[in-house]
């Protein structure tokens, strides 16, 4: 279960977000202020089609016209609403300071306004905007959108998109320097991408302390140098399917905290060449929804093995169950186990670790356990009586988080007690190794596979990163 879920999604969404900042509705209302954009006069990003911001207000009418429109049509039905402006088409850093304070400064004389989101590119806020934007920081609540679009500088060159990764970076930067809440957008789908670039552009967005993400889909509109593009090279669009899966993928990469904007993208009806499907963006979310639901994931799900190791316990133990902990240390994983069995046998070699595993149980009105104080090489001469009746066996190798360092799991004995857990097992019984990567871990699961494939025991191995450098589960079979 995601931690930030308050609308059954399993991602950390705008709305949550908003609603627990301002205890109340908060809605965008999209404004134009007729600015331009600096990549224009180098003919622009090849996807934009009038700087994309085809649901803003008008120009020509005042910011009090444009604002207004909105803000009637919502407060006969939620008069409590608070409103964020959103100065959303083209580059909204790109002009003289003088035009930018007035726009920023008259909106924040409007009543129910809590906040502005100015819609930008990198290469566009200056020394002299920037010092301006801290200011306003600190008087509402201010978040910069920047576009990034991809972290491979082949691509941004390719989507003529002005600035490179580089000058993304040093933006993020010297925004988050000043407290500037900073917002990334990013677009899935583009030309030659492939899945795994696409992950990385997340992966290193992960890296650079963003408060908020938007993903979109690559939409190829009429009258742009894209459309041109795919007419003569008929580039992969992803399909549905593929645009879920990268999503799903993306949002178990993210940092939790990370707020998600977006997850699809608004077209125009007319203008859209590829691909339609995204003008069902309800079926879109929802999709994204049922897909994170049948994985058993969320946002962050990758960033801890514990959470696959978890996944597991989930699907696989049934209340009846009798489970081991042959490592509980400070119990909280016998905790987990105890709340889905109908017993747990918590094993471990220092009694400190067992008293901590006690407190946290009884801590929580749990009864249905046993702990036994020794080496779980011994587990046989306690769990006699139960061989084959066990369901799963855990080890969280390695030694006890917050005690003695120098005492922990080593490969001799961790491997007497898998060869002694396997025998304990039912039929359909797992035990599940959870394997560290500091010098004795190493040897142990080095070992442990060896024993594995020499004795054609089944198994498989899950990773949630490709540092080998990270840890890992083995499941091994009866
Ligand atoms: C990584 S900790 C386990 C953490 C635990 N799963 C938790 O939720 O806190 C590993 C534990 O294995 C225990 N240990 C080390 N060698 C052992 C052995 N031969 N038999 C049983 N426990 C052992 C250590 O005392 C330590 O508490």
């Amino acid at each position: 279960m995601f931690k930030y879920s308050f609308d059954n999604k399993n991602y950390y969404t705008l709305n949550n977000y908003l609603t627990n900042k301002f205890n109340t509705r908060v809605f965008k209302v999209s404004l134009n202020i007729g600015l331009s954009c600096p990549n224009f006069k180098n003919g622009g990003c090849i996807f934009c089609k009038n700087g994309s911001g085809e649901f803003a207000g008008k120009p020509t009418d005042s910011l009090k016209k444009q604002f207004d429109m909105v803000k009637n049509m919502l407060n006969n039905k939620w008069p409590d609403t608070k409103y964020i402006a959103y100065f959303q088409a083209n580059t909204n850093t790109y002009a003289p300071i003088k035009v930018l304070k007035k726009a920023f400064e008259e909106i924040l004389t409007f009543k129910d306004v809590v906040g502005i989101n100015i819609g930008t590119r990198p290469d566009a806020i200056s020394d002299e905007c920037l010092q301006y934007l801290k200011d306003l920081s600190k008087r509402t609540f201010l978040t910069i959108e920047l576009g990034l679009q991809s972290m491979h500088d082949k691509t941004l060159k390719l989507i003529n998109r002005g600035h490179d990764l580089k000058c993304f970076d040093e933006c993020v930067k010297r925004l988050k320097d000043n407290n500037i809440n900073v917002v990334a957008h990013i677009i899935n789908g583009l030309p030659y991408e492939t899945h795994d670039m696409m992950l990385n552009t997340v992966k290193h967005l992960n890296k650079l302390k963003i408060d908020g993400i938007k993903i979109h889909m690559l939409h190829v509109l009429r009258d742009t140098q894209l459309e041109k593009l795919y007419e003569k090279e008929k580039f992969h669009i992803l399909t549905k399917k593929e645009y879920i899966k990268i999503v799903c993928d993306q949002i178990e990469e993210l940092n939790d905290n990370i707020v998600i904007h977006r997850l699809t993208g608004d077209g125009k009806k007319e203008d859209l060449i590829e691909p339609l499907w995204t003008l069902k963006k309800v079926s879109v979310l929802n999709d994204i929804d049922k897909e994170l639901k049948r994985r058993e994931t969320y946002q962050g799900f990758n960033k801890s093995i514990l959470n696959k190791l978890q996944q597991i316990y989930n699907k696989f133990v049934k209340p009846g169950d009798i489970v081991v902990d042959a490592t509980c240390g400070n119990g909280n994983d016998t905790l987990y186990l105890c709340r889905l069995a109908k017993k747990v046998f918590a094993i471990d070699i220092q009694k400190n670790a067992i008293n901590n595993t006690k407190k946290l149980l009884d801590s929580n009105n749990i009864t249905n356990y046993e702990l036994i104080n020794n080496s779980h090489e011994y587990m046989n001469d306690y769990l006699y009586d139960y061989t084959g009746k066990i369901s799963l066996i855990t080890f969280n190798l390695g030694f006890l988080p917050g005690g003695d360092k120098s005492i922990m799991t080593n490969y001799k004995s961790t491997l007497n007690a898998i060869k002694k857990g396997l025998n304990l097992l039912n039929k359909k019984g797992i035990i599940l190794v959870t394997c560290y990567p500091h010098k004795e871990g190493k040897k142990e699961s080095k070992e442990i596979i060896n024993y594995l494939d020499c004795n054609s025991i089944k198994y498989s191995i899950y990773k949630n990163t490709d540092n080998t450098e990270a840890p890992f589960l083995i499941e091994i079979k009866k």
